[in-house]
């Protein structure tokens, strides 16, 4: 692998291939699918519906959380900032691929708005990017906590015999707690108000029209 410095045009022709790999490719998982064996019951079309909803806003989540990295990414001024934002931006691909299987098991799809959602997270993560590295990692540590609690709620709600999905959602969540943790280590400060509750109604909006589109 080269060392060279990236033009800024390099760095464009990267983020534009990442966001269409993100939005359009089926990103490889590093690690197995945890459903692995678990049985898939069978569930009823108004259940299946439900699940395919729920799903389909986990991975708009990890679309997100994907985006807002990569937005932070782009305009970190420190080289161990930017690696760390890369890093985790990875370590979503997984549960974006993991996600995208389970819609396919549920005969669905991904959401059709998914290059706006990308576009809109990217927008805000540069925003915050541009504030500063304790800006950065506080808002790491705010969106893995945000998508740590709506995993939660699906958790909840998924129907009973949905174990599959399940499976998928418990790793998951165990692995966005940890990602909050290492932010917290690396220093991240508290975001002020109002901007932990906007991320919370951009979040509320997005699964919203998630769930159907
Ligand atoms: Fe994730
Ligand atoms: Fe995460």
């Amino acid at each position: 692998m080269t060392t060279r410095e990236l033009s800024p045009l390099d760095r464009v022709l990267s983020e534009a291939q990442r966001a269409l790999d993100t939005v359009f490719g089926a990103p490889g998982a590093e690690r197995p699918n945890p459903a692995g064996n678990t049985a898939e019951l069978v569930l009823e079309p108004d259940e299946r519906r439900h699940s395919a909803g729920l799903m389909r806003i986990n991975h708009v989540g990890e679309v997100c959380a994907q985006a807002l990295y990569c937005g932070q990414a782009a305009v970190a001024r420190d080289e161990s900032t930017r690696g760390h934002l890369l890093e985790a931006a990875q370590e979503e691909t997984d549960h974006l691929a993991w996600c995208a299987d389970r819609l396919r098991e549920l005969d669905s799809r991904p959401s059709l708005l998914n290059p706006l959602w990308y576009a809109g997270s990217f927008a805000i993560g540069a925003l915050a990017g541009l504030r500063g590295d304790g800006w950065n990692l506080g808002f790491v540590v705010e969106t893995e906590r945000q998508v740590e609690a709506h995993i939660d709620e699906h958790l909840q709600s998924l129907p009973e015999g949905d174990q599959r999905s399940r499976a998928i959602l418990r790793t998951m969540k165990a692995d966005e707690a940890r990602h909050a943790e290492n932010a917290e280590a690396a220093g991240a400060r508290i975001l002020p108000m109002p901007v932990p509750a906007l991320m919370a109604a951009a979040s509320k909006l997005m699964k919203a029209v998630a769930y159907r589109v």
